[in-house]
């Protein structure tokens, strides 16, 4: 990476909301750009043509009077990279991040959680370029509690309003949604130039395993290892269930030193021993989502995920 490219990716603002104190952290922090996400190349072609071809070509995008901007919607199983492909889109058009979970703006008062809401838009409208990333975009939009229906109906109409706000006149805000169950979000949400665009993040690859696998065991003391192994072996596993493979041997390292009173280096048996324990967590998201995608996709929305299940041959 070039010099200017460290200095920019330092430079990039990490705005937090603050529930709390009702008001925005902001914070310089080293950010990660597109370099740092394993594979994954389709959804970086998608996002060069949505965000970043119309960041550095702007003449020709208002020539057709059109504003850089927009939104995408990242779904696919826990664990796998949602959050972490975010805040590189963010590195990689050094733009400024604001991270909003959605459960952290919903209020039991009447009108607040849409007060809340409006503020982060508002946030980010004087931050631009700004990704606004809402993670947890299941926690609204879904139209199967009755009980709290009314609710986040208003919440919902909140969101559709700031997202044609975006349209109409804010260029340079580019809104991330999150989910793991796209299938349940309010219909309206879907239109054109709201979160029209699905994108499927699916498990890492091996070769990407192998490269999540070195970056959690990076700075532990270990024997030299076969991450490439243990990445042959660890099929499905999500980014998350790799994470925790590599605290689970950290823990057996740690005890073989209590024991022995001295500093014990995780060996290639440690990983060994806790892959077989443990089992990947996204198989259940896939028979859920080929439920819907075999019996409720009119649109053909999850096509991706039917072709994925094929590839990898999950049943
Ligand atoms: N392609 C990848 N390259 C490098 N690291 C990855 C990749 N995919 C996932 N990871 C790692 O896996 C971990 C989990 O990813 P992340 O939190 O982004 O998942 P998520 O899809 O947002 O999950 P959830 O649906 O539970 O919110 C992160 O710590 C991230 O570093
Ligand atoms: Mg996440």
């Amino acid at each position: 990476m070039s010099n200017e490219q460290e200095g920019k990716q330092a430079q990039l603002k990490v705005i937090q909301f603050d529930k709390a104190k009702q008001q925005l952290i902001e914070k310089a922090q080293p950010k990660e750009t597109f370099a740092d996400v394993g594979g994954m190349e389709d959804v970086k072609k998608k996002v060069q043509m949505n965000f970043i071809l119309p960041l550095k070509n702007p003449e020709f995008f208002q020539a057709f009077g059109k504003e850089a901007g927009g939104s995408l919607l990242l779904y696919g199983p826990p664990g796998c990279g949602k959050t972490f492909l975010a805040k590189a889109i963010a590195g990689e058009i050094d733009a400024s991040f604001l991270h909003m979970e959605l459960q952290a703006i919903l209020s039991m008062y009447v009108g607040e959680s849409e007060h809340n809401l409006h503020d982060i838009f508002e946030t980010a409208r004087s931050h631009k370029p700004c990704v606004l990333f809402i993670d947890e975009l299941d926690a609204i939009g879904g139209n199967r509690h009755t009980m709290r229906q009314h609710h986040e109906r208003m919440l919902v109409n909140q969101l559709l309003l700031e997202l044609d706000g975006l349209n109409s006149h804010n260029s340079g805000v580019y809104v991330i949604g999150a989910t793991n169950t796209p299938w349940y979000l309010d219909s309206a949400l879907r239109r054109p130039g709201r979160f029209n665009q699905l994108i499927f993040i699916p498990p890492p690859s091996e070769a990407e395993r192998e490269l999540i696998l070195g970056l959690k065991l990076k700075d532990k003391p270990q024997t030299a290892l076969n991450t490439k192994k243990i990445a042959g072996k660890s099929q499905h596993f999500s980014g998350a269930d790799l994470e925790q493979l590599v605290e689970d041997a950290v823990e057996q390292a740690l005890h073989r030193s209590l024991e022995s009173g001295e500093l014990q280096p995780i060996t290639q048996e440690d990983l060994q021993e806790s892959l077989k324990r443990r089992k990947p967590t996204t198989l259940e998201w896939f028979s859920t989502a080929k439920n819907y995608a075999t019996f409720s996709d009119v649109n053909q929305d999850y096509d991706h995920v039917l072709e994925y299940i094929k590839d990898h041959k999950i049943r």
